[in-house]
């Protein structure tokens, strides 16, 4: 009697161990992996190659992304991130990334122009009055056409991240007038309507990567320069200049790129991780961004080391009317809804 219920019980059990077994065979195989586990070559690693400083908005928001993407991957995607142009300098990252040496930059728009020149929009000097505004024109009709002329170059924008708003500092006397330019030379970015800008002003310009300010302006190479607070805090720029007029004229802001091919051939789980993870960087830096350029204002306003003046609304309304021809040549090349749909003018008759 013992003996037969002893044989029930181990038949029930056979039979519940083999049912599992089953039903675990039936899994997808979506079952979780230890990452840990996987050896580095079977890892996906990208590359992500920039040239600011750690202590930026871009820097931070980097290593964040990075981070982020390890963790909800469990360590299958590696992010590795290059500061300060380790990796490729200011002008060549690009090309970089088109030669897939590297896998992701975050080129400030001006960059992007000699690719998709409809980006000097966001150049347009006094084009924006606040942050809000330009997220406002990017996430319109606009920041369709503009993230597509991307992509038709070969390019996957991944998301865009602030920096702020560009201030002047300059070596020589304090720039409060359109006619104060006169004579001065300016460090640009590599676009033709920044170019224009000081032109109109009848400064002169030249181009040159942003690595190299410091050494230019140290070595009087050139006169002054326009960025951001935290660009001119991060990179000492304000200990080689002795005037900074707050002119809040035009914008900094990055597309995060990776190059078409190598996005496409990604796994589609390993697309939605990039991209939850950049939409959730994304809201983290565009506040970070504010706070450091708040902060960095600061730093500049206790150190005393440069003369900070604040345009008045008549010099600002000045300098937009020296300034005003260049919105007639880009309504002539590119049309003129980028200027029409600027949340300024949008509803007014242009
Ligand atoms: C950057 O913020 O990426 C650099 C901007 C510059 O070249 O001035």
């Amino acid at each position: 009697m013992i003996h037969n219920l002893f044989r029930i019980k181990f038949v029930m059990i056979l039979m519940l161990v083999s049912t599992s077994l089953i039903l675990s065979s039936c899994q997808p195989q979506n079952r979780a992996v230890d990452h840990e586990q996987i050896s580095r070559e079977e890892r996906i690693v990208i590359r992500f190659s920039h040239i600011v400083g750690e202590k930026t908005p871009k820097g931070m928001a980097a290593r964040r992304f990075a981070s982020l993407v390890k963790e909800k991957s469990n360590g299958f995607v590696e992010v590795q991130v290059f500061p300060n142009g380790y990796l490729y300098r200011d002008g060549e990252e690009i090309d970089g990334l088109l030669k897939n040496d590297i896998q992701m930059i975050a080129p400030a728009t001006a960059k992007i122009t000699s690719f998709v020149p409809e980006w000097q929009a966001l150049d347009l000097p006094f084009a924006f009055n606040s942050i809000g505004e330009v997220h406002e024109y990017l996430e319109g009709e606009i920041g369709s056409k503009l993230m597509y002329g991307l992509q038709r170059e070969g390019f996957y924008p991944l998301g865009l991240w602030d920096n702020g708003f560009k201030q002047m500092t300059n070596m020589t006397k304090p720039l409060t007038q359109p006619r104060d330019f006169r004579g001065l030379k300016f460090r640009i970015m590599p676009s033709e309507i920044i170019r224009q800008q000081f032109l109109e002003l009848e400064a002169g310009t030249q181009s040159n990567s942003f690595n190299e300010v410091y050494q230019l302006l140290e070595k009087n190479k050139i006169d002054g320069q326009e960025n951001t607070y935290s660009n001119i805090v991060s990179k000492r720029i304000h200990t080689q200049q002795k005037y900074l007029t707050a002119s809040n004229h035009g914008y900094l802001g990055y597309v995060v790129l990776l190059k078409k091919e190598f996005w496409d051939q990604l796994p589609e789980e390993v697309q939605k991780i990039l991209q939850e993870s950049i939409k959730e960087v994304t809201d983290w830096e565009k506040e970070m961004a504010r706070k450091m350029n708040e902060e960095s204002l600061q730093e500049l306003k206790d150190c005393k080391c440069v003369e900070i003046h604040f345009l008045s609304k008549e010099e600002k309304r000045l300098w937009e009317e020296a300034l005003k021809p260049i919105y007639q040549r880009f309504e002539d090349r590119f049309g003129a809804e980028y200027i029409n749909q600027l949340p300024r003018n949008k509803g007014a008759e242009h």
